[in-house]
């Protein structure tokens, strides 16, 4: 597999036990000693929960022979519990052998519950434990596994796998757990002193677990497939709730609010129409094992009065016969907890599944051995003969693939330290992805990205991307203070370096008059701020950084028209003397770059300086005569009817819309009028 495939699958999906086994030993950490205590305590509970019958039929055992007794017949009493330990009793037997016993069940019951409630309580810790380190763990994971995944999986279920899925394994350890395990054993313990006191009943107990197992595994596998359906439709509509919230500007203005509220409503009535099915399936299930432990009771008294009726002695007696109607009502409990739980596991083996599945994707862009910190760079950058194609959608799986076009073919371009290179190009070019390969966020699949004459891929990825600044358009700032959003990149910024950042980028203005000043919270996303705003507080980021490597998408598109000449100043001070690599149209920004690429379905298709490109025409030339033409078309515009259209950016975009098409694709492109995405040409400001 090349290193830009798909992050990587390491094992073949195991047997979910095991997964849950590995799980727990992996994710327990320091409290693995937690689980065994809660194995002991599991183990006292259950031997406790044996002998409570025993103590009861050896005292309906004495009462039955005390009885033959009084009524004048020659028997031996059985011994005291005082005798069998070889005291003799100063009391009266009766009365000794009545307070041992009932003492032994007061006792008994006490470490019983003791028992349970510890096993409970240690579980209970190494569960949260499990959970705790389980969610930290797959946070981290999650930020290291490549764009690819991303693009190839839903934010609702990845969401799922990291809340949901982990609780519910969190659930069963803390809650199910002792169930399972505390019932597997009580029903060894009991089998193992039926065997040792009359075989004959063990063998008829033993003889219903299979018929049981069989009609708890028709249910299982039924269950289990309603639940799995259960989940993803969940997934699906955690996914249809995460859409519509980040997309509400977009289904409000369009007014699609009843349409996505119908479709969320179907999806729900799904959801719940499964979960009905699987409530009924356990009832039916229940159902089945409640008789089947009847029958059992039933056959256990046929087989114990036929023993005793032959040999009384040996099978000891009706005592015993009593314990062991006790033993099946104990056992019944337990088997029928351990089925239920099983049905508990089956809805967990899902959620166990797709953890597992993501604990085992290897992130596609990592570290290989031999890696080693960057040392600061000089900032030479270089792209030599880069082919990229994004993977496709059905990577991950064994359907037929289909071979996703090239994104890029062949590029091949240097920067000097220090110097700005531009690109531009339509739409779907390949300008971000070309961008994107520097700090890794992809690898290519043939060719080499340079950095300072080393392939980026023997740094390793934290200091290859300390070392890289990028400002992209729309700026993603997080919930939190103004401060904590500049300092991003570098946490460790004194307040004054923040500030001078901010100054900089022509933030600190704006900054000084909002009512916290740098103390400000951002909403989410920053929706307090004008995308103006926004963009200058991401780009106070990369000034603060202040790295060697610079990398500018589309910086200045789509921003208000007063903030544009303030976002375009930041950015050419940003710009001194670092390496950087800008993509935008604004004449204004590009102008200054030491080398301008026109990049076409992914080749380099031209490559000078401003004036060569002007030179030899072609879509550079035509960018810039489109400019100048809007720029004149403004100014006659100013002068004609008086109205005052801003001469910057913006007021070229909307210019450009309102131009007819066919004069767009004519000016920006003369010998191509169809688009490399499809027959699109879409005129850029
Ligand atoms: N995540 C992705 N998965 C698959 N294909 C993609 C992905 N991102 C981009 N592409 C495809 O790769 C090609 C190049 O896209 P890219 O984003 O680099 O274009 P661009 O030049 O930056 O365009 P724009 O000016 O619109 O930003 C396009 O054909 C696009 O459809
Ligand atoms: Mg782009």
């Amino acid at each position: 597999m090349s290193k830009s495939s798909d992050d990587q699958k390491v094992s073949a999906s195991r047997l979910n036990l095991n997964r849950l086994v590995e799980i727990i030993s992996r994710f327990s950490g320091n409290s693995r000693r937690i689980f065994i205590m809660a194995g002991f305590m599991l183990i006292f509970e259950a031997g406790t929960a044996t002998l409570i019958p025993l103590l009861v039929a050896y005292i309906i055992n004495y009462l039955d022979i005390r009885l033959a007794q009084i009524g004048g017949k020659p028997v031996v009493l059985p011994l005291s519990p005082l005798g069998f330990l070889g005291l003799h009793s100063f009391i009266g037997p009766d009365l000794v052998t009545v307070a041992l016993v009932t003492l032994g069940i007061v006792i008994m019951t006490m470490i019983n519950r003791l028992g349970n409630s510890m096993a409970e309580v240690y579980l209970a810790q190494g569960g949260r434990k499990v959970g705790y380190n389980l969610r930290v763990f797959l946070y981290g994971h999650l930020q290291k596994l490549s764009l690819t995944f991303y693009n190839q999986s839903r934010t609702g279920d990845i969401l799922t796998r990291v809340t949901s899925d982990v609780a519910a394994v969190e659930d069963f350890i803390i809650s199910d757990l002792s169930g399972i395990l505390g019932s597997a054993i009580l029903i060894i313990f009991i089998l193992v002193v039926m065997i040792l006191n009359a075989w004959q009943v063990a063998v008829v107990t033993v003889l219903i677990i299979p018929l049981m197992a069989l009609i708890s595994n028709y249910f299982t596998n039924r269950i289990k497939a309603a639940s799995k359906k259960l989940s993803s439709s969940e997934g699906e509509l955690a996914s249809a709730a995460q859409e519509m919230l980040t997309s509400i500007r977009v289904v409000q203005t369009y007014g699609q609010g009843s349409y996505e509220h119908s479709l969320f409503s179907a999806q729900s009535q799904n959801a719940m129409n499964l979960a009905l099915e699987i409530a009924a399936l356990e009832a039916r299930l229940n159902w089945v094992v409640s008789v089947l432990g009847a029958v059992l009771t039933a056959a256990v008294i046929w087989l114990g009065v036929y023993l005793i009726f032959r040999d009384p002695i040996s099978f000891g007696g009706i005592g015993l016969l009593a314990a062991y109607v006790r033993y099946i009502q104990d056992m019944f409990e337990p088997t029928k907890k351990l089925i239920e739980e099983w049905n508990t596991y089956g809805k967990l083996s899902a959620s166990l599944e797709s953890i597992g599945d993501l604990i085992d994707l290897q992130p596609a862009v990592r570290d290989e051995p031999g890696t080693f910190t960057a040392p600061p760079f000089n900032g030479h950058l270089e792209f030599r003969n880069v082919h990229f194609a994004y993977p496709s959608n059905t990577s991950t799986n064994d359907e037929v693939q289909v071979k996703p076009p090239a994104a890029l073919k062949n590029l091949h371009f240097d920067i000097q330290p220090g110097q700005v290179v531009a690109m531009v190009g339509h739409s779907g070019a390949g300008k971000t992805t070309t961008v994107q390969l520097i700090p890794r966020l992809y690898d290519p699949i043939a060719g080499q990205v340079l950095i300072d004459g080393h392939d980026i891929r023997e740094y390793t990825l934290d200091s290859l991307r300390s070392q890289i600044s990028m400002v992209v358009p729309g700026a993603i700032l997080f919930t939190g203070s103004i401060v904590e959003n500049i300092a991003y990149g570098r946490p460790e910024a004194t307040g004054a370096e923040i500030i001078e950042a901010a100054k900089e980028a022509n933030a600190d203005e704006f900054i000084s008059k909002l009512p916290d000043g740098y103390f400000t919270i951002l909403g989410e996303r920053g929706a307090n701020l004008s995308d103006g705003q926004r963009q200058r507080i991401a780009i106070a980021r990369a000034f603060i950084r202040n790295t060697p490597i610079l990398i500018l998408d589309e910086p200045s598109t789509g921003i208000d028209a007063e903030s544009a000449d303030l976002v375009q100043n930041a950015l050419r001070k940003l710009m001194k003397g670092k390496t950087t690599l800008i993509i935008s149209h604004e004449p204004n920004l590009i102008r200054v770059a030491d080398k301008i690429i026109v990049i076409k379905a992914g080749e380099i298709e031209q490559m000078g300086t401003h004036d060569e490109l002007i030179r030899a025409g072609g879509f550079y030339a035509n960018l810039n005569k489109l400019h100048s033409g809007q720029r004149d078309l403004v100014n006659s515009a100013q002068t004609t009817a008086g109205i005052v259209l801003p001469q910057n950016g913006k007021g070229l975009k909307t210019a450009l819309v309102n131009q007819p098409i066919e004069k767009l694709v004519g000016s920006l492109d003369n010998e191509q009028h169809v688009g490399d995405t499809g027959g699109q040409v879409t005129g850029r400001d």
